[in-house]
């Protein structure tokens, strides 16, 4: 299923060497009902810092249950750029194999960088390991403002001076020093920036109003698995002891929680019955909760979760917070299931503005939503209908899915490259669970602009 085109030097010289999504789109007849058991990827959300965070190791890293993703693609050919060996190996591809001996740049190539936002990771691991890095802004946002001034904040009082230089990020390091951070926002990039930063700082850091995401446990996990010495990752509290070096190791990538999530949602949506093979209920607790307010039978196994669908779902209302609250990349999918419920309910994005893009397209299907700044009024209906609708990023592109899973009708979502950054072989796992959903390469002609907003 790898649609995304690696473009040679001849082919396209502004794009040598790069990963280019390809424009293609989804079409979905709706109405189906989905049985059966599907397996989830690792999480997105986790690898990525763990791979920016592998160039500190003194030795090669294999990670395990790396999903492949345009991001994972994208973060990989970064990697690359700064001299760093970077091969996909096991039988099935799924494990990576990172050999950062041969790190030997500190500038993040911009066009990569205006692609994922992740690479924002690269600036604590090399300002610790290198003591410089150059980074550009991350590129363009569709869910609203997201600054890294808390990221910068965090590495500046370890001991990294920045300057900005047409629109480029300098930093370098003089004094590297453990240090007490008190963060403004829990933000889950600033605390796993500042904590990969400061496993290799000199004395103990101390995190404060840390994020608790369980992808900040992954990181914590793979670090101290490279010989950092943190603790407390999970709580609001984190202390990183530095250590003079890091060394590789093999590592398995957590579950994707919020893949868990969208079948969650396809379960419920299609009044069907799956199991979730490989999900980590605790890490959904806040989801199943909402599912089961709406009616949905839900059993939590040690490894997986079944979810059974039975009708029209009853209307709740969903604000999104930090961990452990509802996760703001499970909103638009909640969103997408509240427009068929017998009622009327409400959502209030707490965590960006700007997150309700897939409002106005799912308007398109026939659902009735008004937003006002951070809130959502969804008077549900007893049915969408097929339409021709637009993924403006990740996780709206995964609401008109579902929406159009459930759909009277033919459904087509334009935009599927932002899809494929964060799903892996969405079609085929939805299809293998009785869904008629098939991808067809290129755009209709008037969503045919490149998107990639390099978001969550
Ligand atoms: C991460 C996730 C993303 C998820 C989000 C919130 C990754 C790769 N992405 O994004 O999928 O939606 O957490 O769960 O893990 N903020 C600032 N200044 C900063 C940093 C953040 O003001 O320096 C604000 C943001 O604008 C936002 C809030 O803090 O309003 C939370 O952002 P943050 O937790 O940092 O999200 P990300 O790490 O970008």
């Amino acid at each position: 299923m790898d649609k995304t085109v690696h473009v040679t030097a001849t082919a396209r010289g502004l794009f040598a060497g790069r990963v280019v999504p390809q424009m293609s789109k989804f079409i979905i007849e709706g109405g189906r009902t989905l049985r059966g058991e599907v397996s989830v990827s690792g999480a997105k959300n986790a690898v990525l810092p763990i791979m920016a965070a592998s160039v500190m190791a003194d030795s090669p890293c294999v990670l395990h249950n790396v999903p492949d993703l345009t991001d994972t693609k994208i973060m990989a050919e970064i990697l690359k750029g700064l001299g760093v060996r970077v091969d996909r190996i096991g039988p099935d591809g799924s494990s990576l194999y990172i050999d950062p001996r041969t790190l030997n740049r500190h500038v993040v190539d911009e066009l990569l960088m205006r692609q994922v936002r992740s690479s924002v990771f690269l600036m604590g691991p090399l300002l610790g390991k290198v003591g410089k890095v150059q980074v550009s802004y991350p590129g363009g946002c569709d869910i609203g403002q997201r600054p890294i001034d808390l990221h910068i904040k965090g590495l500046k009082s370890l001991g990294a001076t920045f300057t900005e230089e047409h629109g480029q990020i300098i930093a370098e390091r003089d004094r590297w020093e453990g240090v007490d951070i008190h963060l403004d926002i829990p933000s889950v990039g600033a605390t796993e920036n500042i904590m990969m930063g400061a496993a290799l700082a000199k004395g103990v850091t101390v995190i404060r109003n840390a994020a608790k995401e369980p992808e900040i446990v992954d990181l914590q996990g793979f670090l101290n698995s490279m010989g950092a010495r943190i603790r407390g990752a999970g709580t609001d509290v984190i202390r990183v002891e530095g250590v003079t070096n890091l060394y590789g190791c093999e590592y398995t990538i957590m579950p994707d929680r919020i893949e868990v999530g969208t079948f969650m949602v396809a379960a419920v949506i299609t009044s069907g019955a799956i199991w979730i093979e490989n999900a980590l209920p605790e890490h959904v607790q806040a989801v199943t909760a909402k599912l089961r307010e709406v009616g949905a039978e839900i059993t939590e196994k040690d490894r997986g979760l079944y979810v059974k669908g039975t009708g029209r779902p009853k209307p709740t209302d969903v604000k999104t917070l930090p961990y452990p609250g509802f996760p703001t990349d499970m909103q638009p999918q909640m969103m997408a299931l509240l427009s068929i419920a017998e009622g009327t309910s409400v959502i209030t994005e707490t965590i960006f503005d700007s997150r309700f893009k897939q409002a106005e397209e799912l308007g398109r299907m026939g659902a009735k939503i008004r937003t006002e700044g951070r809130t959502a009024i969804i008077k549900g209906v007893p049915r969408l209908s097929g339409a021709m609708v637009e993924a403006t990023d990740l996780r709206s592109g995964a609401s008109l899915v579902l929406a159009g899973l459930s759909a009277d009708g033919v459904t087509t979502v334009n935009g599927i490259h932002n899809l494929d950054r964060g799903y892996e072989r969405l079609e085929a796992k939805l299809a293998s669970l009785g869904a008629s959903i098939k991808r067809v390469l290129g755009d209709e002609p008037v969503h045919a602009r490149l998107r990639v907003t390099g978001m969550n």
